[in-house]
């Protein structure tokens, strides 16, 4: 129904796809593909028809309607009342469903970014650092441990949650400047660009998931705050300059997080740290058991870091090798 002269358009129409995606799942070493199908349900309201129809049918003028009903955070938990903007540009979100028909709550990643973390990858590997550049990778890395050492002590889930704000930053200072090189210079990044931005969001999801567990005092967020500014600036220079030693300087960050998290596994197996259930963010990423608790995240997360810490050795070996990243493929998905 349309009212003409009016702003009112009331219009609804519902359009419905299936997505399938064939994913690789890892079960004790080995691989086996499943497909997995999900529900969007894109609702097409108001808005999108009066922005569609001015190109036909020129009488139709409408300004953007809010119906507000509230305001979630990034999830439209249930029992909570949602935000729902109707769009005249015709931008709606999608409505995603679980495989057991249940709706998908989570805005900031969907089912087909789930995974379930390869917990046999060996923790112990280590890049002996020989060259004059390793070495500094290696002993820039250790000189940051101590402040942070003394600054968290035995803090550990607060540790987790500030640390990851850092390691979330040099995949994407590395994913950018690969993406502006390869705009530059015409030529293909080898997926180089996608992985290294993947590496970022896991590092990001690890903070969404501690942020459940520890909550920051005002004055770690002024030490957030102050850490990124220099951290990423120091980053970028050293990224431009060598991305074999900024590559390297990211192996070694992932070898301290696997640490990190191996000391906070102590602890919670200790009794000292609760090992509180997982929150349901953790629990939907990372696949995990519904009676998952803190401990089981520990494990995916330490996972993660392993896999952060193969994939920047072998880009700084890349380099070493005298190759350049998209001479050689990106381990794209690589968990
Ligand atoms: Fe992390
Ligand atoms: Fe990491």
């Amino acid at each position: 129904m349309m009212s003409r002269g009016s702003t009112t358009v009331v219009r609804s129409v519902r359009l419905f796809s299936t997505g399938s995606v064939i994913r690789p799942v890892r079960t004790g070493g080995s691989e086996k593909a499943v497909v997995t199908s999900w529900i969007r349900s894109y609702s097409v309201a108001g808005g999108r028809n009066a922005s569609t129809m001015t190109l036909g049918e020129k009488e139709v003028k409408e300004q953007p309607d809010i119906k507000d009903t509230v305001a979630g955070g990034g999830a439209a938990a249930g029992g909570e009342k949602e935000k729902e903007v109707v769009s005249y540009w015709g931008v709606q979100p999608s409505k995603v469903t679980k495989e057991d028909g249940t709706e998908w709550k989570w805005n900031c990643f969907r089912p087909w970014e789930t995974y379930q973390a390869d917990l046999s990858i060996d923790l112990k590997k280590h890049h002996v650092p020989k060259t004059f550049l390793d070495k500094f990778a290696y002993w820039t890395v250790k000189s940051l441990r101590l402040p942070t050492d003394i600054f968290f002590q035995r803090r550990y889930g607060c540790r987790a949650m500030m640390l990851e704000t850092v390691a979330a930053v040099p995949g994407m200072v590395g994913g950018m400047l690969l993406h502006c090189k390869s705009l530059r210079r015409f030529e293909h990044s080898g997926g180089w660009i996608k992985a290294l931005l993947e590496e970022a969001e896991n590092e990001r999801m690890h903070l969404m998931t501690f942020m459940e567990v520890a909550k920051p005092k005002w004055y770690e967020r002024a030490l957030v705050f102050t850490v990124q500014g220099i951290f990423f600036n120091a980053y970028f220079l050293a990224y431009l300059a060598s991305p074999k030693l900024a590559h390297r300087i990211t192996g070694y960050l992932e070898e301290e997080a696997i640490h990190s998290y191996t000391e906070f596994l102590k602890e919670l197996d200790k009794g000292n740290i609760e090992n509180v259930k997982a929150p349901a963010i953790a629990i939907d990423y990372w696949r995990l058991p519904a009676d998952s608790t803190l401990r089981d995240v520990v494990m995916v997360v330490r996972a993660d870091e392993a896999h952060h810490r193969d994939v920047n050795h072998f880009a700084s070996d890349i380099h070493y090798q005298g190759l350049e990243l998209k001479d050689s493929p990106a381990p794209i998905g690589y968990h």
